[in-house]
């Protein structure tokens, strides 16, 4: 069984095919990061032209990497949401006309679900196990216990993880995408050298809430020397950041494992996925708390944490060989949550 995946939903076009031995046989991405660096940010209008401009090209050339023709594949999936609707459009529209064309299966996939299975594209980790999903635009800790059957444990208040980090980047002079210059420029920095807040720690549930931090953030580049901030500062301030971070995700993980573990039993696995789960510290951190708490620990490899297609394609493929295809009127969703049934979080910002 061999799946063509295309990604459009964010700032990344992308094109994967991937089979059911688990091979990925081609993963192809074309980051706009140039066009957005200036604004400080993604510009959504900006996105969907990109996507359209270079989204053809990217599957073709996903296509002969793979070594495929349209006649071997067994279906084509795209990101129908949730994500910036123009650049979802271009994408599913994209993946209906070569469902059409080719007369292949349509799988209208939702991106959190390509973020939640790639993990068993990767690892070949097995049903139920406990997610967290730390992206730019979603933080959520849910038990995973099929495809499309997922059971929301806690989420954002306020900012997902990404965000916090875009934002501190920002603050720091760093850059976009925040994430990764964070991770680089905390490697050279004391992350106790600021007493930064971490919201929510030791209370109970498994919500997360990050604003409090990125207003720490904030107030201690206002108090810092006036002028450009001094590399040194800028080292501590990141490292400090990261810090007070995997410290509130590790204390929100624990309430969620002990849950987890009440309802599903020991043995399973603790997976984190999405872009924040590629940064080396929380890795490290949430594999000692998983370790601690007698769980497996799995994250796919960092490129296959952030933005893909590979892992579209993946989740296309699992809903294809649970005959789930959807038809070529589907319409696409700019919010799609994983677990309609749960509660929306005080404070709303919940941006599934
Ligand atoms: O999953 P993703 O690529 O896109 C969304 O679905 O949002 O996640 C992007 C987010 C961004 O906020 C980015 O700054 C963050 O993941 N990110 C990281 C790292 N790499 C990407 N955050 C911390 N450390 C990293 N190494
Ligand atoms: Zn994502």
């Amino acid at each position: 069984m061999i799946v063509l995946g295309i990604e459009t939903s964010c700032d990344e076009t992308a094109a994967a095919v991937v089979d059911n031995t688990k091979r990925v046989r081609s993963n192809v991405l074309l980051s706009q990061n140039d066009e957005h660096r200036d604004y400080g940010g993604i510009v959504p209008e900006i996105a969907a032209r990109a996507h359209l401009e270079h989204i053809d090209c990217l599957i073709l050339k996903a296509m002969s990497e793979a070594n495929v023709d349209f006649s071997d594949l067994d279906g084509v999936a795209a990101t129908a949401g949730p994500g910036l609707i123009g650049g979802v459009l271009v994408g599913t529209v994209t993946g209906k006309s070569i469902s059409a064309v080719h007369n292949l299966p349509f799988m209208a996939v939702n991106h959190l679900e390509g973020h939640a299975l790639t993990v068993r594209l990767t690892n070949g980790i097995e049903f139920p196990y406990l997610l967290l999903l730390v992206s730019g635009g979603h933080s959520q800790i849910l038990a995973v216990e099929g495809v499309g059957r997922y059971r929301r444990f806690g989420t954002t208040v306020d900012d997902a993880v990404g965000e916090a980090f875009d934002k501190t980047s920002k603050m720091l002079g760093l850059g976009f995408p925040g994430g990764p210059a964070v991770e680089k420029a905390a490697k050279s920095g004391n992350p106790e050298r600021f007493d930064l807040p971490r919201p929510l720690e030791g209370k109970p549930g498994c919500n997360f809430s990050l604003s409090g931090l990125k207003t720490a953030v904030r107030k201690t580049c206002e108090a810092l020397p006036e002028g450009p901030l001094r590399r040194e500062d800028v080292a501590d301030l990141a490292a400090s950041f990261q810090a007070a971070v995997a410290a509130i995700v590790v204390d929100r993980t624990a309430n969620a494992m002990d849950r987890f573990v009440s309802g599903y039993g020991t043995g399973r696995t603790f997976v984190a996925a999405g872009g924040v789960a590629a940064n080396g510290t929380l890795r490290n951190a949430l594999e000692d708390l998983a370790t601690d708490r007698d769980m497996l620990f799995a994250a796919p490899p960092p490129p296959l944490c952030t933005d893909n297609a590979a892992m579209i394609a993946w989740a296309g493929l699992e809903r294809l060989r649970l005959g789930l295809t959807d038809p070529l009127d589907f319409r696409p969703r700019p919010r799609w949550p994983l677990d309609p049934s749960a509660p929306p979080a005080i404070g709303a910002g919940v941006k599934a």
